[in-house]
Formats: structure tokens, sequence, C-alpha cells
């Protein structure tokens, strides 16, 4: 998730797109830059004009603080702060990208799953690349299309370009030939427009525009804007001219970054479909059948004879690690242990050149996380970490690295980056069983087949009628003081995190336990009206969940039964069986199940937590990255 601004008017870019990127910057801040298209004094069209570069890693204080910003001058620009997924934060890993001349420079934001092939091509013509960046690759397109047929103009060039990308995007390009056009274009990633009298506006999201217009055009999938100033034309990949819906905006500004969300939190639950959609972007070809986890660039024959895994991780990593324990012992056969990192390296674990060790970590900045991870490698054991900031210290420190793509997460309690690590483990789980002939090629396609549902599922737990029932049930929670969440197998580490959500940013004392060990001991805690949150939704344990729910339904507790439509509900009705209230959820593989049925308790926690009148982003006591040990 990246930050995008353009700008073309009658007066300089610069302060519109450098206010614009630092509303921005909760979208991305490992680096920062813009391209200006300074003018010349020259009358022949495009002939002096240059197009100016600024860009460095680091934040947008960083970028603001280069002298060479002082010297650019014009009235057509782009901007970008970025939230890197391929190629580490750096000088030449930043955006704007150009082509091998300079003429043409763009910023983008997605994922271009085919660029591997795009750049081979390229480079077989001639071009050369001087980024690790996917982005690069659309510049030079550009470029070569622009040079092919230098009459058709910028926008077909990118209209033409654009048609040769797969993947996620939303871009922003500007070309030295043609210097008051700015021209966007969208798939998959947002990206909104604006014009005003004398100016023409493009941004990743309205915050950025709305110190210049409240009305603004929402881009669809596909659709290319051209501004000039005062001036718009939207058009389609096929070069139809297309009729924008316009938007008028009453949000304050700070509504405005958060999306018209209330919250981050919020807004970042109902990121989720496209966050794992990311995350699972790009990972199998097709054509030969296979997974494939370019990033972890390892030697497949150590991967091979690994006789045992260890996950270490820290609050919710923990618990997607947990969820990644069942998938590997299931899938891969080889055993797993989990712990908590801050234990690990003090209780003496055993472990050898043939272990591997996994750490999770969303930050790859807390502490007991990477001191487990090099305490693993101090004993000789390979080390992946599987992180969503890009080049952290965990992502830098480890044998090897898969990212999450959930892009930054701003609220302190973790919502898509939970289901994004599921997402990450299991294509790990998936990719070593391929490596070892645990499953057929035909079971992992299944499975990922169902994994790439999941966005569409995800999106259907955040429909209206779901949330208002969700909402219904938390306005029941008034007077609880204690709460259970209970689940059997997969159900276990989601009732885990359930129950984290719940006590971390609503303040209420809440228990996750494996439903068959409450009546070795906190069973006694039932009593008439306590909360039982049950994770009962399709496994092969479920109907023993159903059992160890009858038992707390005795004892008087409430339950809340979390469930797939169907047979169980059917078998509850035929055997009268006391539930209160019913939430659903669909249907997955039994493995894939915690990153559905998560999304039902985080949106509980958050209304709970908001009918408390809590600061569901900032919970008192913690903090998004904990750097001590
Ligand atoms: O950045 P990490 O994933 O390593 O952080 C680990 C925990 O601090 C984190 O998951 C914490 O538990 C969250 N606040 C939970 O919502």
């Amino acid at each position: 998730m990246c930050g995008i601004v353009g700008f073309t008017g009658r007066k300089p870019a610069l302060p519109f797109l450098l206010e614009g990127l630092a509303r921005l910057e909760y979208r991305g801040y490992d680096s920062a830059g813009v391209a200006v298209i300074e003018r010349g004094s020259d009358s022949t069209e495009g002939s002096s004009d240059v197009v100016s570069i600024v860009r460095c890693p680091g934040k947008m204080a960083d970028l603001m603080s280069l002298p060479a910003l002082d010297g650019v001058r014009g009235d057509a620009g782009i901007g970008h702060t970025r939230w890197a997924t391929h190629g580490r934060p750096s000088l030449e890993n930043s955006h704007p990208q150009t082509d091998c001349t300079g003429e043409v420079a763009i910023v983008h934001n997605g994922i271009i799953e085919n660029f591997r092939t795009l750049r081979a091509e390229l480079e077989e013509r001639g071009c050369t690349f001087r980024s690790d960046t996917d982005s690069e690759v659309i510049a030079h397109l550009v470029s070569v299309e622009r040079s092919a047929d230098r009459k058709s103009g910028l926008v077909e060039a990118v209209r033409k370009a654009c048609r040769r990308l797969e993947g996620a995007f939303a871009i922003a390009v500007v070309a030295q030939s043609d210097p008051d056009l700015v021209v966007g274009v969208r798939r998959e990633s947002p990206l909104v427009a604006g014009v005003t009298a004398d100016a023409g506006l493009l941004a990743s999201d309205f915050s950025a525009l709305i110190s210049e217009t409240r009305d603004v055009v929402v881009l669809e999938d596909d659709q290319i804007v051209a501004l000039r100033p005062g001036s718009m034309q939207v058009s389609d990949l096929d070069g139809n001219i297309v009729e924008p819906t316009c938007t008028h905006l009453d949000w304050d500004l700070e509504a405005a970054e958060r999306g018209g969300y209330e919250d981050f939190m919020l807004k970042e639950i109902h990121e989720q479909p496209r966050a794992v959609a990311d995350t699972l972007r790009n990972r199998y070809n097709q054509a030969t059948g296979k997974l494939f986890l370019d990033e972890l660039r390892t030697d497949s024959d150590l991967l091979k004879n690994i006789d045992k895994v260890f996950v270490v991780a820290c609050g919710t990593s923990y618990h997607a690690g947990l969820a990644a324990k069942y998938a590997i012992e299931h899938w891969v056969r080889l055993p797993v242990e989990i712990d908590i990192a801050s234990e690990f390296r003090y209780r003496d674990p055993v472990l050898d050149s043939e272990t591997l060790v996994i750490g999770v970590s969303q930050s790859g900045e807390t502490l007991d996380t990477i001191a487990a991870c090099r305490y693993a490698k101090q004993l000789q054991a390979k080390v992946i970490a599987v992180a969503n900031v890009v080049d952290s210290t965990l992502a830098r420190e480890a044998d090897a690295v898969v990212y999450t793509h959930a892009g930054p997460e701003i609220g302190v309690a973790a919502t898509k980056t939970f289901l994004c690590q599921i997402a990450a483990l299991e294509l790990v789980a998936l990719y070593l069983a391929q490596l070892r002939g645990t499953l057929y090629s035909s079971e992992i396609s299944d499975i990922l087949d169902e994994m790439h549902s999941l966005p569409d599922q995800i999106e259907s737990i955040l429909a209206e009628q779901n949330v208002d029932q969700i909402k219904a049930e938390a306005a029941r929670w008034s007077g609880v003081t204690d709460a259970f969440y209970i689940g059997r197998g997969p159900g276990y580490p989601t009732a885990l995190e359930g129950a984290l959500k719940m006590k971390e940013i609503s303040y209420l004392h809440a228990e996750g336990y494996p439903a068959g060990e409450l009546k070795h001991g906190p069973l006694a805690l039932i009593e008439d009206g306590v909360p039982v949150v049950a994770v009962v939704t399709n496994s092969n344990v479920s109907a023993k969940t159903l059992s160890n729910v009858e038992e707390v339904a005795a004892r008087g507790g409430r339950i809340i039964l979390l469930t797939n439509p169907g047979a169980q509900q059917e078998y509850l009705k035929e055997h009268d069986f006391p539930v209160e209230v019913i939430l659903e959820v669909p249907e997955t593989h039994q493995l894939l199940a915690p990153m559905l049925d998560s999304v039902v308790l985080q949106l509980l926690a958050y209304y709970v937590a908001k009918a408390r009148g809590r600061n569901v982003d900032k919970p008192r006591n913690l903090a998004k990255t904990v750097t001590v040990e």
C-alpha cells in the first residue's frame, strides 16, 4: 500500500504534492519522492522541458529536508510515499521511477504480477533497469509504446502499457513531451481524481484532495483519467470515453484520512479482503501447477532435509503461528513446536541445523521475536521470517523472508495483518508440502482455490446485515465483566485471538481456551449469563466442540455460537441446542477457517469497545511495536 498524488495546474505543483503526500504518509513511509515537469524557455513544445525528480528513502520529513526541493519549479507533477513490496527501501527503489531517458516518470501502488516476464522482454529490447521494483517496468513500457507511436500521445501509450500489466495497480504518469498532462489508471487499487477551474488533481484517497476540492471522481477498475488544468477526461482501456460519476464529500480531513471510517481499526478490518488477496497474489504458476515463494531464496535441499519446525512469535502473531502449526503438521507431516518468543531462548530448546524456525512478526521489530530468531541462528537452525514490514530487522536478519503484503497497519490491535500472517504461513506450509511431496499437486491446487475464495468470503462477512447482527450482539455486552472464548483444532487459535482482541480494546476480561480444557478448571467460572463465544465452524472436531458447548450451557453460560450455515444448524435444531445467538460464517477448508471466523470476532470486540467509549486505535498501556524485552 503506497500513497500517490498528481497535480497539474496554473500554479506550482510542489505545495499540493508535498501536502498531499504528508496526508497519505499513513499508507507507506519507507521512501518518498516527487517528479515535477519544469518548463524550459524554448517555445517549441517539450523541447527544453525536463522532468525533475527528488526522492529519498525514509519518511516525508526526510524528503522535505532535501535542499534539492528548493530548486524545483513546475506546474505539473506526481508524488509517492512508499510501502515496499518488491525491492528494499533505498534511493533506487524509491518512486518516481523513470524510463531510460528520464522522459517518462511514474508512481505506482500495487503489485505487478508479470513484472519479471515484462522486465526480461524490455531488457531484451535494450531497456536498462536501475531498481529492484516491479513498478519500473511501467515506466519503460510507457516509454516504448510512446516511441513506437509518437502521434497518439501519452494517454494512448499508458493505455497500451496497462493492457500488458497483470496484477493490481494505481498509477500516475507524467512525461516531458506533454508537460501539462497527468495521467492516472487504476485496477484493484484505489485512485480518485478531481478538477477545479485551474487544476487537475489525483490521489490514492480523498484526504489528499480535499484541500482543493470536495467533488471527486472515484475511478473504477481499468479506467484511465487524463488531467489538465481545469479539465478531466475518463476513458476505459479500450479507448471508450466514460462519463464519470462525481461524489461530494462532507468528511472532515481526519475522517478522510480514515477513508470515512470511524477509526483506523475499522478501516483495516474492512481492508482485509484486499490485504488477503495481495498476500496470495502471484504465488502460483497456473502453467506449471506449482506454488512458488520467490522471496524464500533458499536452498530447497535444505528445506527438504529439515526434521522439525519451531514457530516463535508474540501476541496476535503467536496466534497466527498456532494456526500454522495445525496446517504444517497436517500438510507437511513435520513436528511443529510453537513458542511465545519471550520464553523460547530461556527454556533451552533443542534445535540444530536440521531445524526450521519461523519467526512471525507484523512489525519485524519485536525484540522478543528477533532475539528468539538470533538464538536459533546461533544454534545453526534455518530461520524464515514472516513479516509485514519490508526490510525490518527480523526480515533482514533471517535466512529468508515471506512478506504478508497487508500494507501499513495503524491501529494498535492487529487485524488485517493477522489474516495475512495465516495466509502467508499456510503458503509456506503448502510450499513445504510441495517440496517434500507430502501432498499431491491437485490437493495443493484445491486448497489454493479455496484460499483464493477467501477475499470474497471475508467481504460477505463484512456485509451490512452481518455487521448489524454483530452490533446487536455487542449491545448485549453492556454489563459484562468476564467472557470466554472456546474452540478446538483451528478454532482454538481463533478463540485465543478473539479473546485477545476483546481484552485489548474493550478492557473487558476475556479468556480463550481449548474447548476440551474447560472441564479441567475454568468451568468453575461459568455462571448465569456469562458470555461464552464458541467457535464451531466445520472441522473434524466440531461435534466434540458442541459437546463442550453443552457443558457450558448447562452451567448457565450464554452461548454465542460461530458456525457455518447448513448442516450444523440442523443438528442444533434437532437437538434443541441451548444457543442464544448464532453468528454465521461462510464455510471453507477447516485449516483456513481462522481467516474467516476471526473477522466476526474482530467486529464483536470492536463494537463492544466502541459501546464502552474506548479509543480502539490506541488502547491504553499498549504500543504498536514492542522493542523492549
Ligand atoms: O509486530 P509483531 O507482530 O511482532 O507484534 C506482536 C504483538 O506485539 C502484537 O501482535 C500485539 O499482540 C497486538 N497488539 C495484538 O493486537
